[in-house]
């Protein structure tokens, strides 16, 4: 199990994360040996079919960190804040508090909102920050990081989280120069989605790398798996088995 305080190690060796938001996967993930399942709040496009991952709260969140907790008890689980968790600092504390009692071991939150980040560690809460592309607020879905005060800009906020106190950061659809470039100015680790290979760690949706869903896949994923096509293999099996009495 990976805690809070082993997170520095990731400078030196890859951190693998993977989101997981069931019971099922996430025994899968341990079994795999994952380091971080990301109880992300992407849940709200691939298991609930949602426009939008604005379009969950607190309480659905909960009760997937919930799930996973029960179902990879040995791994550590970071857990998401879905949109408007961090209005204030007052509120990120509570929040962040109520998915540590569920049994999460950090809360990544998007963005450079340093008040929170300051007030959740001071109450004893690991914080994982999140810059670059920000799904919860953004206009457009592309890479971030190629305008020179963009860049600019990232590297600061990227300063301020580490100096308010975050035990890593994910970098989103990012530059690859840049995110290298953030990586070898923090002293904790970066976690990249689509920010290329110089970075501490990599995180991927569930549904992606193992091609869970139709549709196209995000340009920076790989899919290891084809889980849509043995299912729906396994499924027509089943329908036809039924249908003609071989079963059972
Ligand atoms: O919600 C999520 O899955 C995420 C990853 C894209 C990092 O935040």
């Amino acid at each position: 199990m990976i805690n809070a305080q082993d997170f520095s190690r990731f400078k030196k060796q890859p951190l693998v994360m993977a989101t997981a938001y069931d019971f099922c996967f996430a025994q899968i993930m341990e079994s795999a040996g994952v380091d971080v399942i990301l109880v992300g709040d992407s849940l709200a496009n691939v298991v609930l079919g949602l426009p939008s991952t604005r379009d969950v709260d607190m309480d659905i969140l909960s009760l997937f960190v919930g799930a996973v907790v029960r179902g990879a008890p040995n791994t550590h689980i970071m857990a998401d804040f879905p949109y408007g968790a961090d209005r204030s600092p007052e509120m990120a504390v509570a929040n962040g508090l109520r998915f540590l009692k569920l049994g999460a071991h950090s809360v990544k939150l998007e963005g450079p909102k340093v008040d929170c980040i300051k007030a959740m560690t001071r109450a004893g809460i690991p914080v994982i920050g999140h810059l670059g592309l920000l799904p919860q607020t953004a206009k457009s879905f592309k890479q971030v990081g190629h305008e020179d005060a963009e860049r600019k800009e990232l590297i600061e906020n990227a300063l301020a989280l580490v100096d308010a106190g975050v035990i890593g950061m994910v970098l989103e659809h990012l530059d690859y120069s840049l995110a290298a470039e953030v990586t070898a100015k923090v002293p904790v680790p970066t976690i990249g989605i689509g920010a290329g290979p110089k970075v501490d760690g990599q995180v991927l949706v569930l549904h992606d790398f193992l091609k869970m869903r139709l549709g196209k896949l995000p340009p920076f994923v790989k899919a290891f798996s084809d889980v849509y096509s043995e299912a729906l293999k396994g499924a027509e099996e089943y329908c036809k088995a039924v249908r003609t009495r071989s079963f059972p």
